[in-house]
């Protein structure tokens, strides 16, 4: 099964990969994490793509483009994959395209900017698995600490409100024209394009899940 997660920065797609890549069995690849561990391993990559990053401004489709189809390329996504954070720009999801990268599934996630920008000042991640928590809404057993390995909690660095806001406008420009894109993909029968309701809590997010993709 091959997934697209679409919506807003903090709208909830690294938390539903994870639930979906242990129902499913399938790899998520977040261009984001992807591209965050390049800035670790301080590659020339990472180094090229801090900058853009930090600001809150996205890294050339070109970079991207190429990142993704190296990574949809490996054994282990012979069975299907989640897309989380890809495609993000028009250009984007035309390379999907023109490559033949099919999808099965497009699930939007709807949750206003409002929000999103209070889910951010408490979101918390164990940056080497992707694992994803909030203080509140979404917390660790162990405060501060990754449920699985028990290591340190981090803040990421894009996620003070004024970066996130400039996230948001960029969102709102490049990203949200996806959103007719793939519901054109969908009403010519290339996809299935479900909307979520991302506010709900995550629990219940992911029980919807369940159902629309069972
Ligand atoms: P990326 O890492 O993809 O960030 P993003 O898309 O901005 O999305 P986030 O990871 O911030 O949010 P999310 O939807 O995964 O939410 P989460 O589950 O964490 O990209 C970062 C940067 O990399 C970009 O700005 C760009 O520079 C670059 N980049 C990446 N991909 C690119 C591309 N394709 N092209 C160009 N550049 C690219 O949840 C957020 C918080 O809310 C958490 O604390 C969570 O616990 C909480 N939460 C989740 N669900 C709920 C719920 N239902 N109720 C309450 N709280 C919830
Ligand atoms: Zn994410």
């Amino acid at each position: 099964m091959r997934i697209i997660l679409l919506g807003a920065p903090g709208a909830g797609k690294g938390t539903q990969a994870q639930f979906l890549m242990g129902k499913f069995g399938i790899p998520q690849i977040s261009t984001g994490d992807m591209l965050r561990s390049a800035i670790s391993a301080g590659t020339e990559l990472g180094l090229a793509a801090k900058k853009v990053m930090d600001e809150g401004k996205l890294v050339s489709d070109e970079i991207i483009i190429g990142l993704v189809k190296e990574r949809i390329a490996q054994p282990d996504c012979e069975n299907g994959f989640l897309l989380d954070g890809f495609p993000r720009t028009i250009p984007q999801a035309d390379a999907m395209k023109e490559n033949g990268v099919d999808v099965d599934h497009v699930i939007e996630f709807d949750v206003a900017d409002d929000i999103i920008v209070e889910r951010m000042a408490g979101r918390r991640v164990h940056p080497a698995s992707g694992r994803v928590y909030h203080v509140t809404y979404n917390p660790p057993k162990v405060e501060g600490k990754d449920d699985v390995t028990g290591e340190e909690l981090v803040i990421r660095a894009d996620d003070q409100e004024e970066t996130v806001r400039k996230r948001l406008g960029i969102y709102h420009e490049q990203t949200k024209p996806l959103v007719d894109y793939y519901s054109n993909e969908a009403a010519s029968g290339r996809c299935a394009y479900h909307k979520v309701d991302g506010t709900k809590p995550v629990e219940q997010v992911s029980q919807e899940l369940s159902v629309l993709l069972a």
